[in-house]
């Protein structure tokens, strides 16, 4: 039984990265050692069960645990590989808080031993990996840590991020391409040979600091071209266009792909990474920068013209539709759906009603608000202006036949593509 056996891996951080990880690596036949902080945590998982949200993790959750290839514990135990998958965010300043990697990387210092290889795979600001090196290094120094000592190292320290949609991430941590870098070229091949064992994509070796570059690099790249569609649906609110109208028509440009507009960006990827950049170069950032204050600016902007158009109808009822950062997932971390929602309960208190299927009840800063939680038919029945902030499925199936006459504020243009929607009965407020 695995319970009285050393692990092969311990996956440091059982969230929604690490959770889907240690499962994968304990299907593809490793023992696993799950270790959080959060006894919590640890307890649903040694049930069987989970507490996230996330597609055919429960099954897989289940099997690896009742085979005894996957269990839990708040504490790290000796093993071959160490992976950590611990929160990276910002800090008030916009600064990235790495303390929790340090605290992981200190608990496996206490029970590393020669042969191991440690594998960061949280969203870090460059040079991180090296600080867990350097940590490594003062906490042990009976070992040969890599990059330091002449000689060949005990032990391999290497960064692999991660890239997984949520809602498909069993699909991609096996199936997408993975950078892998290594401290030196020894610590990536020897993580490479790690991940070969359940990553069916392509595994691509560098060095740490461009493992580290590469996934800030591909976070930003989303939130620059999000963000101009974003400043792309204020300009035209402002110069009375559709902008999803004009979007379309764009795109017919065989070179020109822009992306849909929202009440902003949200999830503590896209939303929080390219603040790392911009905090290891501020002066050679402006438009990484310009893009994440546009992106976040969009929100009030979305504020301001639904508190208007309340502000108009004083007797009618409000539908906030959604909360998530994106559709069809339950995660509503650094969500403007959520902003948006939230500040409108409060202004307008018990005329608004927010809908998210993803929601058992309403995240406790809705208290004393006044807004309730109800499912769609009740909002179809009560509400008299919805406000589309989060492209769910369950919304974008609501039927014209069934919304006509509410006043709509689409702000992520769900209902823009349907050819049955007639402008003259929805109200258009485009941005
Ligand atoms: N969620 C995503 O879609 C996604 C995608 C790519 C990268 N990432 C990155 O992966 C990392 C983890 O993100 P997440 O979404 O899984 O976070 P999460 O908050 O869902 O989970 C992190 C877990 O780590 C635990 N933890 C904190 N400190 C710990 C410690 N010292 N030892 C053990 N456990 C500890 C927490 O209790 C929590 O359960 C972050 O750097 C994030 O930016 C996330």
């Amino acid at each position: 039984m695995l319970v009285d056996k050393k692990p092969d891996v311990c996956v440091l951080g059982l969230g929604y990265i690490g959770l889907p990880t240690a499962a994968v690596i304990a299907r593809s036949g490793c023992k696993v050692l799950g270790v959080d902080v959060n006894a919590g945590v640890v307890d649903t998982i040694n049930r069987g069960e989970i507490h996230i949200e996330e597609v055919d993790l429960d099954g897989l959750v289940q099997g690896v645990v009742a085979r005894k290839m996957l269990r839990a514990s708040t504490m790290v135990e000796p093993s071959d590989v160490f992976v950590i998958a611990v929160p990276t965010p910002f800090d008030k300043n916009r600064e990235p808080d790495i303390s929790y990697v340090l605290s992981a990387a200190t608990s496996i210092a206490a029970v590393l031993k020669s042969g191991d290889t440690i594998i960061l795979e949280s969203t870090s600001p460059v040079g991180t990996t090296d600080q867990v090196r350097d940590l490594i290094a003062k906490l042990r120094p009976d070992l040969k840590i890599p990059g330091i000592a002449g000689e060949t190292p005990d032990v391999s320290i290497a960064y692999c991020p991660e890239r997984v949609l949520p809602g498909r991430i069993l699909e991609e941590l096996t199936n997408n391409d993975r950078s892998i870098g290594g401290i030196t070229p020894r610590c990536a091949r020897k993580a490479l040979t790690f991940y070969k064992r359940f990553v069916r994509g392509e595994c691509i070796t560098t060095d740490a600091r461009s493992a580290e570059m590469t996934k800030l690099v591909e976070n930003a790249f989303r939130d620059v071209n999000i963000a101009f569609a974003n400043e792309l649906s204020m300009v035209a609110d402002h110069m009375g266009l559709n902008v999803w109208e004009v979007i379309r028509l764009a795109n017919r440009h065989p070179r020109v792909n822009i992306l849909q507009p929202g009440p902003g960006v949200g999830g503590h990827c896209i939303a929080v990474d390219p603040w790392f950049i911009v905090h290891g170069a501020p002066d050679q950032s402006p438009l990484i920068r310009t893009a994440r204050n546009v992106n976040d600016g969009k929100a009030d902007h979305v504020i301001a013209q639904a508190s208007a158009k309340i502000e108009a109808e004083p007797k009618m009822i409000i539908g906030c539709m959604g909360l998530a950062f994106k559709a069809n997932i339950d995660d509503f971390r650094e969500s403007p759906a959520k902003k948006v929602a939230l500040e409108l309960s409060r202004r307008f208190g018990s005329r608004v009603r927010i809908i998210e299927p993803y929601a058992a009840e309403l995240p406790a800063e809705f208290a004393k608000t006044g807004a309730r939680l109800i499912d769609i038919d009740s909002a179809l029945l009560d509400c008299g202006m919805l406000i589309t902030l989060v492209d769910h499925d369950a919304f974008k199936a609501i039927p014209l036949a069934e919304r006509t006459n509410k006043l709509v504020y689409d702000v992520r243009g769900i209902w823009h593509d349907q050819p049955d929607v007639s402008p003259r009965k929805h109200l258009r407020l485009v941005g």
